[in-house]
């Protein structure tokens, strides 16, 4: 969880309040995948690497081991590509569409277009809400198909619940998931509480 700072709380407050301007939720919530980003980049593998300085001096740094990819799982997913591509310009995108089957209220993959050689670097999943934990695990077991060792995956979302948490983790234990909140529970429909309403919908206007 991003640590919980003054800061974080205060743009949270922009994006759970039902009256925000639809710029200030738009600026304000790429604020925050922002950070998951920088904060989930953070959980990646380095190597030693030294560089001269333009002063003559040797500086002792790291860089990444391997390749990154990322894949977000649409629509939602989809709203921290910006975000991502502003950090890292050329990673390679792949995307998921997953969506609940009416009939078995199962979920159900309807699009899954993948990195070739995703199996071999980590992969940095994308969901802004860890609601139910349903479309998670679909996803992350569309990756685990595709060769990606679950410890390699890092799913990256804005709030989640305990209910996300526990589905996920219960089933794929070496899964690390970034947040920025974690919120009380589900209500009967399956939104968080206190939440923020419908993501995807506040994020694309279609509410
Ligand atoms: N998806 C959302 O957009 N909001 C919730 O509260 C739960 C799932």
């Amino acid at each position: 969880m991003l640590p919980q700072t003054n800061h974080l709380r205060s743009l949270h407050t922009v994006i759970r309040d039902r009256a925000a301007r639809r710029e200030d939720f738009l600026h304000v919530s790429s604020r925050i995948m922002r950070l998951l980003i920088e904060f989930g980049l953070n959980l990646l593998p380095f190597d030693p690497w030294e560089v001269q300085t333009p002063v003559g001096r040797t500086y002792s740094g790291l860089r990444l081991t391997n390749d990154v990819c990322a894949v977000s799982i649409a629509r939602a997913g989809n709203s921290i590509e910006a975000e991502l591509r502003a950090v890292c310009p050329t990673i390679r995108l792949g995307q998921m569409l997953i969506q609940r089957d009416k009939v078995t209220k199962l979920p159900r993959l309807y699009l899954s277009l993948l990195p070739p050689n995703i199996g071999d670097g980590h992969v940095l999943l994308l969901d802004p809400m860890l609601a139910t934990g349903g479309t998670a695990r679909a996803a992350i077991e569309v990756l685990l198909e595709a060769g990606v060792a679950e410890e390699k995956i890092i799913f990256i979302s804005l709030i989640a619940v305990p209910e996300g948490l526990d589905a996920v983790l219960d089933n794929h234990r070496a899964v690390r998931i970034v947040t920025s909140a974690i919120d009380e529970r589900l209500n009967e429909n399956a939104y968080m509480l206190p939440g923020i309403g419908d993501f995807g919908d506040r994020f694309y206007g279609t509410d």
